[in-house]
């Protein structure tokens, strides 16, 4: 099994970035927005991690995908329900390739009036993207030569599947 992401890598990963949204964020309160399905485990390991803030966590549910194809269209299944006008807002994502899904959700915040807007994903598949987005925090890089393949585990999945696997791999190590 060829993993490109360890369990032992996450962890770590992980860890530096609370730490890091932990100082940058010291004694204020966040709202926290995670983007589902696909960040929910992401999510439950960053805000365990997060010391000397306080926060609040809200969701969004989007669907873009249909197996490995990005549909194009990002249909919202169930919107955040906290009010964020004047509060500081961070996105959690599991996956930034296009940059669609996330320029779509930052627009969204921002037209509701936000003190500040910052973005956090677990891993940043950079040769793929197309539109403009700030990233504050990445979590893990897909580097250009790990190719732009689909990616399944630690919370992403592939049609609802492989989303329990405690580390991150390519789909074809399992699909032949
Ligand atoms: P974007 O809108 O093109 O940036 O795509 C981001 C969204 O597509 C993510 O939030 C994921 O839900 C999904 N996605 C993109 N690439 C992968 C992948 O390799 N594995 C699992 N989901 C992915
Ligand atoms: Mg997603």
């Amino acid at each position: 099994m060829n993993v490109l992401f360890s369990e032992k890598l996450i962890r770590k990963r992980v860890t530096e970035i609370a730490d890091q949204i932990s100082s940058d964020y010291k004694d204020r309160e966040v709202l926290i927005i995670g983007v589902l399905n696909g960040s929910f485990i992401f999510c439950a390991d960053i805000v365990r991690n997060l010391v000397n803030m306080k926060f609040k966590m809200d969701f969004i549910s989007l669907s873009s995908y249909s197996g490995m194809r990005s549909t194009k269209k990002i249909e919202v299944v169930s919107k955040f329900k906290e009010n964020v006008s004047g509060r500081d807002v961070l996105i959690l994502d599991d996956i930034i390739e296009t940059g669609m899904t996330l320029d779509f959700i930052t627009k969204e915040v921002i037209s509701k009036k936000p003190k500040s807007v910052r973005t956090c994903v677990l891993i940043d598949k950079r040769c793929m993207r197309k539109k403009d987005v700030s990233i504050e925090y990445v979590c893990l890089e897909m580097a250009a030569n790990m190719g732009d393949d689909f990616v399944v585990g630690y919370g992403l999945d592939y049609n609802g599947c492989f989303r329990g696997l405690p580390y991150i791999c390519k789909l074809k190590e399992f699909v032949r």
